[in-house]
């Protein structure tokens, strides 16, 4: 018996009913970015920027979901899993952002979660994984807060035509569209501003609070809300006070920013020290915060690794001039651990401390589905790599139930190897390899493994 192989978790470990799933997202999978009325979305317009994508690669052919879905829910069917967490691309229902939605949009959609239904297969559906539709972007984005009112009005007309959805996820990592988005520009829409990208962050937040306030009004018997985040403990990189405090910085902006006003009502009050010199807050608005704090059925985490962070020189020493993602700290990659094809750390420790610093800060944390869990690589089929990874994480999630925390399920990210934004098509998450010249899917050996592992925990 290995290591690791020691460290697998016995049937035991995780409580009856706990969902076992995978997860993707539109246009990482779906291509067919103009077909049946379809508008443009920002990640289609970033992709076609020089030097955004890796390759100068987008989402444009993907793993042609759309027409090949029938072949990836009879995967998802061999795979054994009780759940699939897959996204809605707004600019299929909303081509301009508002005004009519197109049935043809929603239909593909309906089609979808019939046959999940078909297989016994639960949809946790995402409303927002990325994809603002171009008309949005091009009247302020998230800058604004009528896009908070758009993707409310967007939530409301997918809830409409989509029955049998018990799950509902109204963002994905709002972290990721609004300060990768909007500050630091790796994302679309490769923005590099600070006051857009806080007032992108709030506005994401106050998005979520109207699409979810819609959702509950028309929720039909026992459908649940929530919303994901994704989740890295900062950890100090050395033991001096100037890594501590640039460790809380990194806390405050990829976490706290987030955890606070969703599950405390509150900004972190320390928040100033990482908007630096931005004073205009006055995209916020009284009554914002009991809205966006409204109690949720569920939070959604979404971990890869922690954050070894290090105080380093503020890229722009003018603190007027900052971008809302220079705040002095760099990530360093402390000797030990492993790390994952793509170099990112392996730290499964990570993974429960997120789930048991969750539950230790806010008291009256809600179920907690992990949403996303995964590794990266460059494309073996042979993935023992990944295989490790998901064994190790998932007893990380073991111990974490053991100590308490209410964790009801845990979505592999990803079924199928798909765009990965920034990096293009050449770090691979899937379950299953996709030859991206003749469409052909084939599970890899963490397919079967996670299938087998499954069948072990029912
Ligand atoms: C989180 C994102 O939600 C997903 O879209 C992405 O592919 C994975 N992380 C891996 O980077």
């Amino acid at each position: 018996m290995t290591a690791t192989e020691e460290r697998d978790p016995g049937a035991g470990a995780f409580p009856a009913g706990f969902v076992w799933g995978t997860a993707t997202s539109a246009y990482q999978i779906e291509g067919a970015v103009d077909e049946d009325g379809r508008g443009p979305s920002i990640w289609d317009v970033f992709s076609r920027t020089p030097g955004a994508v890796a390759a100068g690669e987008s989402g444009a052919p993907a793993c042609d979901h759309y027409r090949r879905w029938p072949e990836d829910v009879a995967l998802l069917a061999g795979l054994g899993v009780g759940a699939y967490r897959l996204s809605v691309a707004w600019p299929r229902v909303f081509p301009e952002g508002d005004g009519r939605a197109d049935r043809r949009g929603l239909d593909f959609y309906r089609r979808l979660v019939d046959a999940l239904h078909g297989h016994d297969i639960v949809p946790f559906v995402t409303l927002y994984h990325w994809d603002l539709p171009q008309a949005l972007e091009e009247r302020g984005g998230w800058r604004v807060r009528d896009t908070a009112e758009r993707f409310a009005d967007y939530a409301a007309a997918v809830h409409e035509a989509l029955d049998g959805v018990p799950y509902w996820i109204t963002l994905n990592e709002p972290y990721c569209s609004s300060i990768v988005g909007y500050a630091e520009g790796r994302h679309a829409p490769g923005a590099r501003e600070g006051h857009g990208a806080l007032a992108a962050a709030h506005h994401l937040l106050v998005g979520h609070g109207l699409a979810a306030g819609r959702l509950r009004e028309r929720a039909r018997q026992g459908e649940q809300v929530g919303v994901t985040l994704n989740m890295s403990p900062s950890v100090p990189a050395g033991p001096s006070a100037e890594d501590a405090a640039a460790a809380r910085r990194m806390d405050l902006m990829v976490n706290r920013q987030f955890t606070e006003p969703l599950l405390g009502a509150a900004y972190p009050e320390d928040m100033s020290e990482v908007y630096g010199e931005i004073s205009d807050f006055s995209f916020r608005r009284d009554g914002d915060l009991a809205l966006v704090s409204a109690p949720l059925d569920f939070l959604g985490v979404n971990y890869y690794y922690p954050i070894h962070a290090a105080a380093a020189p503020y890229t722009q020493p003018d603190p007027a001039l900052r971008s809302a993602f220079d705040i002095g700290v760099r990530t360093v990659a402390p000797d030990g651990p492993p790390t994952s094809g793509l170099g990112w750390r392996i730290e499964p420790r990570g993974l429960r401390d997120t789930l048991t610093g969750l539950a230790a800060r806010h008291p009256g944390l809600p179920p907690v589905f992990i949403t996303e869990n995964g590794y990266g690589d460059r494309g073996e089929t042979d993935d023992t790599g990944r295989v490790d990874y998901l064994r190790e994480h998932l007893a990380a999630t073991a111990e974490a139930i053991a100590e308490g925390v209410d964790v009801r399920g845990y979505f592999c990210w990803s079924l199928l190897d798909n765009f990965e934004w920034a990096r293009g098509y050449d770090a691979r998450f899937g379950l299953v390899h996709v030859d991206y010249a003749t469409q052909a899917r084939t599970p890899k050996a963490s397919y079967h493994w996670y299938r087998d592992f499954i069948g072990g925990h029912m």
